[in-house]
C-alpha cells in the first residue's frame, strides 16, 4: 500500500487513488487561500489544487496538460494537479505558496 508524506503527516492509500481525494478525506489541505472553497471540485479545471510531487503517479491526463499551460502556471513548472493524480508508489508532496500553488 502506497504511503503519501504531506505536510509532516504519512498517510496510507490504496495504489491508484486519487491524490485530492485522499488528501481531502485526511482533512489536509489541498488548497491555499480562498482557493479552498473556490475550486473545481476535481475536473482540472481551475488549476489550483498544482503540487509537487516526488514519486510516482499517473501520467498528466490532457486536461492537467492543458491548465498547466495556461498562466499563473508554466508548463514547465514541474507542478501537477492533485485532482489528476493516481498513487502509483510512496510519494512525497510539497504545497507551493500562491493561490494555485505556483510559487516556489
Ligand atoms: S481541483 Fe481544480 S484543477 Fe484540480
Amino acid at each position: 500500500m502506497p504511503t503519501i508524506q504531506y505536510q509532516g503527516k504519512t498517510i496510507d492509500c490504496p495504489q491508484g487513488a486519487n491524490l485530492r481525494m485522499v488528501l481531502l478525506r485526511s482533512r489536509l489541505p489541498v488548497y491555499n487561500s480562498v482557493a479552498q472553497a473556490l475550486n473545481c471540485r476535481g475536473r482540472g479545471l481551475c488549476g489550483a489544487c498544482a503540487v509537487r510531487i516526488e514519486g510516482p503517479v499517473s501520467a498528466p491526463t490532457e486536461a492537467e496538460e492543458r491548465r498547466l499551460a495556461l498562466p499563473p502556471h508554466r508548463p514547465d513548472s514541474g507542478l501537477r494537479l492533485a485532482c489528476q493524480c493516481s498513487v502509483e508508489g510512496d510519494v512525497v508532496v510539497t504545497k507551493q505558496p500562491g493561490l494555485w500553488g505556483q510559487r516556489s
